[in-house]
């Protein structure tokens, strides 16, 4: 009985320091300009609120999109889709650290979601745990996947899945992109 929780795990591009330098210098210029709108109330560091408010694309979206290339392939191949109508619709960074995590939640029936790891200590940080909605058949317990990541990695899984960040309880930040996906017919 397969009781997989649907995700494509992406190891990092060749280019990957490039594409790292590129988004962690757009994150720290937003910060800087917005110190304010860049809080939200659960201690998490997000440009999420501002972009929906302003209905803006991030300046990083284009360093994402090649970091995260490998990914939207094998995904868009996977549903033997073509890979270059797979783009972007949403995009957000967060940044967290010691016991701030974000809860679990879904991004709705939207398609496709994923995380780009940007930050990130695999030794310290947590993943992304991902919880499918069907339970166990046979004894009735959540079934859940935390793909092991690294640097660079991304991850897309389809955005009605239930996913959650643990805390990791050190000072060393952790920042990762978030990102929706659209296919366009
Ligand atoms: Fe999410």
């Amino acid at each position: 009985m397969d009781l997989f929780v649907p995700h494509v795990n992406c190891n990092a591009d060749p280019e990957w320091a490039k594409y790292k330098a590129q988004i962690e210098e757009a994150v720290e210029k937003f910060k800087n300009e917005h110190p304010e709108d860049a809080q939200d109330g659960d201690g998490i560091i997000t440009d999420y609120h501002y972009n929906v408010k302003n209905k803006i694309t991030p300046d990083y979206k284009q360093p994402v999109y090649k970091a995260i290339y490998s990914a939207i392939i094998w995904t868009a191949r996977g549903f033997h889709k073509d890979y270059r109508r797979l783009k972007i619709k949403d995009l957000w960074f967060q940044e967290t650290s010691g016991p701030v995590y974000h809860p679990a939640h879904t991004h709705g029936p939207l398609g496709l979601s994923g995380v780009l790891y940007v930050n990130y200590d695999c030794e310290i940080h947590k993943g992304t745990r991902l919880i499918s909605p069907q339970l166990h058949p046979f004894d009735g317990t959540h079934i859940d996947e935390e793909p092991w990541v690294e640097e660079g990695n991304a991850l897309i899984f389809p955005s009605y899945l239930m996913h959650e960040q643990l805390p990791s309880f050190s000072d060393k930040k952790r920042l990762i992109v978030a990102f929706n996906l659209h296919y366009e017919e």
